[in-house]
C-alpha cells in the first residue's frame, strides 16, 4: 500500500524525518527557506500531513488549499504562526513541541540573565576590538544576579524551569499569570504568586514566559517600564509581540532600564534599529531552543504527533480538540 505524503515546510533535524519516514512518504523543502502559501499550497499537494515551523503561516486560505491536509504539526511550542479555529473548523488537528524544549529555553533565559547584568555581549565586542588594556575597577561594571528579586511573567513549564535555577543564585523568585500555580509547583520553585504591578516594581530581573495572544501583545509597553527599577533588566525569550521594542530601546537609551536580554523580536528576523544601537542590549537570534539534543527531540515529537495520526490514533500533543472524530 501507498504511504500517505507528509510535506515538511523547512529542514528538521534528521531524527524526526527518519520517524516521519517510517508511515509517511516524505517530501522536504531542502533549501530551508520560508516558501510562500502558494507554494506551500503547490509543494503539499496531496499531503495527509504539513510539518511546520515559526515562519510558516498557516491561515484559512491555506488550509482551503491543502484540503487533503488533516494534520499539522509545528515543531514549536508556540504556535502563534498558525489560526488554529480556522483549523478546528476543518477538523484539522495542530500539535506543538511542549515539555521537550522547556529546560533548554530556561537554560538561554538564564545565559541572557547572567550576560545582561555582567555586560557580556559589551565585554567581548570590547576585548575584540582592541580595548582591553589591562585591569582597571571601574571598566564595564555589571550587576549582581545572586540575592535579587527575579519576576517571572508566565509560569507555566519553562517559567517554573527558570524559577528552579533561581535557587542556586539565592533569589526571591515572584510570578505572575493567569491562574495560580499548584501549591506543589509553588513548593518547588519556592516561587511566590503576586500581581502583575506588584512583580514589576519589586523585580531587578523581569522574564517573560506567557505565549503571544491578543491579550499578550505589548504585555511590556512604556508605562510598564516606568514602573519598573531603574536599575532593573527585562528578559524576553518568549515572543518579541510581548514587549513594545519601540518603547524599551527609548528606556535603555535614556538608562530608565539598566539593561535587557532578548531572544525574540517584534517582527522577526528585523530587529529595531533603535534595539541594535543600544548597547546595554544582549541579543540573539531566536535561539532558545537550539541544542541538537533539543530540536532532535522537537523533530522527533513533531514526527510521532504524524505518526499517531497514520496509525489512527489520536495525536500525542494537539493544541485544539475537534468535535468530529478525525481519525484515520
Ligand atoms: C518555540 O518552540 O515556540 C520556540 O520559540 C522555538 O524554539
Amino acid at each position: 500500500m501507498n504511504k500517505p505524503k507528509v510535506f515538511v515546510c523547512r529542514q528538521i533535524p534528521r531524527a524526526g524525518l527518519v520517524r516521519l519516514a517510517e508511515a509517511y512518504d516524505v517530501e522536504v523543502n531542502r533549501e530551508d527557506v520560508p516558501l510562500a502559501a502558494a507554494e506551500i499550497a503547490r509543494r503539499a499537494e496531496g499531503a495527509l500531513a504539513l510539518v511546520t515551523l515559526l515562519a510558516d503561516k498557516v491561515d484559512a486560505a491555506l488550509l482551503d488549499a491543502c484540503p487533503s491536509v488533516r494534520i499539522v504539526a509545528n515543531v514549536a511550542v508556540g504556535y502563534d504562526n498558525i489560526v488554529v479555529p480556522a483549523a478546528t473548523v476543518r477538523n484539522v488537528w495542530v500539535t506543538n513541541t511542549p515539555d521537550v524544549l522547556s529546560e533548554t529555553t530556561a537554560d538561554l533565559a538564564w545565559a541572557l540573565i547572567l550576560g545582561a547584568a555582567r555586560r557580556i555581549g559589551e565585554s567581548e565586542r570590547y576585548l575584540r576590538a582592541g580595548r582591553f588594556t589591562g585591569w582597571t575597577m571601574l571598566t564595564l561594571l555589571g550587576a549582581d544576579v545572586h540575592h535579587k528579586t527575579l519576576g517571572i511573567v508566565g509560569f507555566g513549564r519553562i517559567g517554573q524551569a527558570v524559577a528552579r535555577r533561581a535557587r542556586g543564585f539565592a533569589m526571591r523568585v515572584l510570578y505572575t499569570g493567569r491562574a495560580r500555580a499548584s501549591e506543589e509547583a509553588e513548593r518547588e520553585t519556592g516561587a511566590a504568586y503576586v500581581d502583575k504591578a506588584t512583580l514589576l516594581r519589586e523585580s531587578d530581573f523581569v522574564s517573560l514566559h506567557a505565549p503571544l495572544t491578543p491579550a499578550t501583545r505589548h504585555l511590556i509597553g512604556a508605562s510598564e517600564m516606568r514602573t519598573m527599577k531603574r536599575t532593573a533588566f527585562l528578559i524576553n525569550t518568549s515572543r518579541g509581540p510581548l514587549v513594545d521594542e519601540a518603547a524599551l530601546a527609548q528606556a535603555l537609551r535614556e538608562g530608565t532600564l539598566a539593561g535587557a536580554g532578548l531572544d525574540v523580536f517584534e517582527a522577526e528576523p528585523q530587529v529595531h534599529p533603535a534595539l541594535l544601537a543600544c548597547e546595554n542590549a544582549l541579543i540573539v537570534p531566536h535561539i532558545g531552543s537550539a541544542t541538537v539534543e533539543t530540536r532532535e527531540r522537537m523533530a522527533t515529537l513533531a514526527a510521532e504527533n504524524c505518526l499517531d495520526y497514520a496509525n489512527g490514533r489520536r495525536p500525542r500533543s494537539p493544541v485544539n480538540e475537534l468535535a468530529r472524530r478525525n481519525l484515520r
